[in-house]
């Protein structure tokens, strides 16, 4: 197993993680090989899920692995079903420094295979799998955490929060539930997002797409 580089939106070589991967269609050994990788840059970032696009390898192959699900691989996956919106918080290792607040389903279901070809069916609800599947089959399609927010004003620099450890820049009464979030900050619900214009921040990372 190797630790491969991560691409990162911004940086040479990211043009890979704007791209449709391609389905596998064939799960050999380079596709063992690759996944095994890809388990361990995912511990090694550490993150809770990676897509291959993100190692620079444009097909539909995500490894994800919480506190409360072991890692696994999922190859050509999709959302079958997914319903409800809950407001959550994310991160993403291709997009270093930021975080963002964006909905997500509260229940997804996703199909497709796993490391030795078996169908496999995946049902998560309203936790850090569910968004985890969400954002890393989205990463197969060319899409990031940064296209689903509603406003700049969701987009944060790590360090621009100025009340990092106690979340962010929110009231302390606002009932910040214990469940974690996609990175392993705390989930902030019923905050009533605000639409607004994308924002030269949020321009900026547009730009470099
Ligand atoms: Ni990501």
């Amino acid at each position: 197993m190797a630790i491969r580089p991560i691409r990162v939106l911004g940086e040479p070589g990211d043009e890979v993680l704007r791209q449709t991967a391609a389905a596998v269609t064939a799960i050999d050994g380079a596709v063992q090989t690759l996944i095994d990788d890809m388990l361990e840059t995912m511990r090694d970032a550490p993150g809770v899920g990676l897509a291959a696009p993100q190692v620079g390898v444009p097909l539909r192959i995500v490894v994800i692995g919480t506190p409360e699900v072991p890692a696994f691989a999922l190859i050509n996956g999709e959302v079958v079903r997914h319903s409800g919106q809950r407001w959550v918080e994310e991160g993403c290792l291709s997009i270093p420094g930021y975080r963002g607040e964006l909905f997500r389903s509260v229940r997804v279901t996703v199909k497709g295979l796993d490391r030795q070809g078996r169908p496999i069916r995946i049902r998560a609800v309203d936790d850090l799998l569910a968004q985890a599947l969400e954002h890393e089959i989205d990463h197969t399609n060319g899409l990031l955490f940064v296209d689903l927010l509603s406003g700049p004003e969701h987009l944060h620099r790590k360090g621009d929060e100025p009340d990092d450890e106690a979340g962010a820049d929110e009231p302390e009464d606002e009932a910040a539930e214990t469940a974690p979030v996609y990175d392993g900050r705390r989930r902030r619900r019923g905050r009533a997002p605000r639409f607004t214009t994308r924002s030269s921040r949020l321009r900026t990372l547009a730009a470099v797409r």
